[in-house]
């Protein structure tokens, strides 16, 4: 566990009470170590991450859970970066797993639009396009000054994220509940981009080949962000590109309660994968209570289906969609509780809900 900074440290402590929680009465077996690795351990240490860190955490870990990275003292980021995008990278998690899961009727913004027809996943790439830090400076810091900045599509990393979109449609609860194939749609912008987004569009049409039970389909990026408004209803599993999907996962956050609410994995099937909460540091938030801790929780709840603990991850899913619907939630999403509140409202109900039928509906992801 790797609690990070600002907020990410008040809505991680929240995520490990459920895990301790779980833990303590036997339905899970783990053990949890913490590591520093933040703002404060950076300034302290003069690095962000010891020696060989990556290599230990692939060795001796199943599962991370990360809050957020960022602190003022540290401007250009480059501490978050070395470890986020370090670990995104550095481990392969390849896919980037956002749920979008609206957990009650009161959050979702759209007119006439219930929570229940708000329920689909964004797969971004997790490892390549924008985000490789290619690039540089020619005439550096004089008027001619010019950036270039890399967007890197390989056939392989295309590959596995599309085939992995349509794995995940196959086992995502919504088409099976409306008795209709599982829809993947992918969204590039191929109409300019003629070499990486060309590429994206050749090896999705391949891949769709490959799941002939599912319906695949495309949209430019820019008219999926109006359609994730427009019909939200219509997807159940979005793919997409590292940087469309940063962006339209945000996008998607804003029709279920915001980025409080929203969890995310760093997933390599079958790997050390990291789960962390959509929402960042947010340092004007820090230290007073009243962060959301349940992005963090439904992050939890994300890494113990990881591991393979589906019933402990019910559990959790269940008793956050509870507290949601009960209004027993911090100030973000309309309750009045703080932080700590917040994931004593999810632990209660937890505890109160020791097993029991789940229902693929009450499955955040
Ligand atoms: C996210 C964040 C990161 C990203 C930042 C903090 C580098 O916005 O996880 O979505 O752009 O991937
Ligand atoms: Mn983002």
């Amino acid at each position: 566990m790797v609690a990070g900074d600002g907020i990410g440290v008040e809505t991680t402590r929240e995520a490990v009470r459920v895990l301790e929680a779980l833990a303590r009465e036997g339905a899970l077996r783990a053990e949890l170590t913490p590591f520093p690795w933040s703002a404060d351990h950076t300034l302290a240490a003069g690095r962000a991450l010891p020696e060989g860190a990556f290599e230990r955490l692939r060795r001796d870990f199943d599962a991370v859970l990360v809050g957020a990275f960022g602190d003022p003292r540290i401007p250009d980021m480059s501490h978050a970066k070395e470890i986020l995008l370090g670990m995104r990278s550095r481990l392969d998690l390849f896919a980037n797993v956002r749920p979008v899961k609206c957990l009650d009727d009161r959050l979702s913004p759209l007119k006439g639009v219930p929570a229940s027809e708000i329920d689909f996943l964004v797969l971004r790439e997790n490892t390549e396009g924008a985000y490789v830090g290619m690039g540089g400076r020619f005439l550096a810091d004089t008027k001619d000054e010019v950036a270039i900045e890399g967007d890197v599509t390989t056939r392989a990393g295309t590959e596995r994220i599309c085939r992995y979109a349509f794995e995940c449609a196959r086992r995502f609860g919504k088409p099976r509940r409306l008795g209709r194939p599982p829809r993947v749609l992918m969204a590039d912008k191929h109409n300019v981009q003629r070499f990486g987004g060309e590429l994206w569009r050749r090896v999705f049409l391949e891949v769709a080949g490959d799941f002939p039970d599912c319906e695949a389909s495309h949209l430019f990026a820019d008219t999926l962000a109006m359609d994730i408004v427009r019909r939200p209803a219509s997807f159940d599993v979005i793919v997409t590109n590292n940087l469309f999907g940063d962006i339209l996962s945000d996008l998607a956050a804003a029709l279920v309660g915001g980025l409080g609410v929203t969890p995310s994995g760093n997933v390599h099937p079958g790997q050390l994968s990291v789960f962390e909460p959509v929402h960042g540091s947010a340092p004007p938030l820090a230290g007073k209570g009243i962060a959301n801790p349940l992005g963090s929780i439904l992050s939890a709840a994300m890494l113990l289906r990881h591991l393979g603990e589906e019933a402990a991850a019910g559990r959790v899913d269940r008793a956050v969609a509870a507290s949601v619907k009960a209004g027993e939630t911090t100030v973000d999403l309309g309750g009045k509780l703080s932080t700590a509140a917040a994931g004593s409202a999810v632990l209660a109900r937890l505890e109160r809900d020791a097993g029991g039928h789940l229902g693929p509906e009450q499955a955040v992801w």
